[in-house]
């Protein structure tokens, strides 16, 4: 049947039948906000390029996750900043280094939060790569060894869930066989599995202070001109037992959001990144557009695409009004 018997018009003839036909609605629990702990006390210091984000001292980030959580956010993804940098990242490592000392002050405040620990060497090695440097080159097999003890000291001080972002490979299996040795064989894997090296994440190296101080990372993060690679990344994290997988960024990679949806039986993430948050603010500050607006229409195209889950810095802000 064609026109004029088929009037597509008469479904958007007013809202509720526009919203009645509504296939794709966002959800509070869809979202996840991320959080960035510094040490100190009393600090919320604002991250420039961000704005409404701040490096936070773990009294100040219990605060803002009671604030968060009062308004119906359900999970966030914690970064740390820590006091002192070394070679391989060995400061993240213990159970007294910064996340975990947020993780155990937020889950005794705020113990239904669903705390995710980003699991990376970037923001703890005084080089700001997110391994150990052999030969100018960041060594695969000896970083597997300081990721997954990150990752188990992050779950023995009561993290919820760990999201390896560090691109190295088997380090899905390497963290789960540590995990399960260690008893943790609950603890679930986020795996950043098509992480692409991407110029979107500017913001967010001021923010975290990782930014390498040594050519870039092209030879461990994706090359944003493919996807067919994403799928094998994708296929083989699942084999290694990654639990959810994660396409990052988002708005620029939401062909390879679909294809994942499409090809994989496992839950999808996609992760909104800074720079994404960032050309965002600052339209909204110049007044070029209606953020609001737009902020919902983004986030619902990243869910159409086929993310489950959709990591965001607009969380806070857009939890309220959806
Ligand atoms: C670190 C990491 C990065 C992001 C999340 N984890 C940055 C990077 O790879 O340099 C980016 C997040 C964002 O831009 O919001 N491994």
């Amino acid at each position: 049947m064609t026109f004029p018997t088929t009037r597509l018009r008469r479904l958007r003839k007013n809202q509720a039948i526009r919203d009645m036909v509504e296939e794709t609605i966002l959800r509070p629990a869809d979202l996840v906000m991320p959080l960035f702990v510094c040490p100190g006390t009393g600090v919320k210091n604002p991250i420039k390029s961000m704005p409404g984000n701040f490096q936070l001292s773990v009294d100040m980030i219990v605060d803002t996750c009671e604030e968060l959580y009062a308004k119906g956010v359900k999970a966030i993804l914690l970064f740390g900043i820590p006091e002192e940098k070394d070679e391989h990242g060995l400061v993240a490592t213990h159970d007294d280094a910064i996340v975990q000392r947020a993780i155990k002050a937020i889950k005794k405040q705020v113990p239904d939060l669903f705390i995710i620990a980003d699991v990376c060497n970037c923001e703890y090695t005084t080089h700001g790569h997110c391994g150990t440097i052999v030969d100018n080159d960041v060594h695969n097999d000896l970083t597997l060894e300081t990721l997954s003890k990150q990752a188990v000291s992050f779950a023995r001080v009561g993290a919820d869930m760990v999201a390896p972002s560090d691109m190295m490979d088997g380090r899905v299996k390497h963290m789960r066989e540590a995990l399960d040795e260690a008893d943790f064989y609950n603890m679930p894997i986020m795996s950043y599995s098509a992480k692409y090296s991407s110029a979107f994440y500017g913001p967010f190296r001021d923010a975290a202070e990782s930014a390498p101080k040594f050519g870039n990372r092209a030879s461990y993060q994706m090359n944003p001109s493919n996807s067919d690679e994403a799928l094998r990344e994708i296929d083989l994290d699942i084999k290694e037992g990654a639990d959810i997988v994660m396409v990052k960024p988002a708005m620029s990679y939401l062909d390879v959001i679909r294809r994942t949806k499409d090809n994989f039986n496992i839950p999808v993430a996609a992760y909104n990144v800074s720079g994404e948050f960032s050309m965002v603010k600052a339209a909204a500050e110049k007044g070029w557009i209606d953020e609001e607006r737009l902020v919902k229409e983004l986030l619902t195209s990243i869910k159409r695409a086929g993310a489950d889950i959709i990591i965001t810095y607009h969380t806070q802000e857009i939890i309220s009004k959806l």
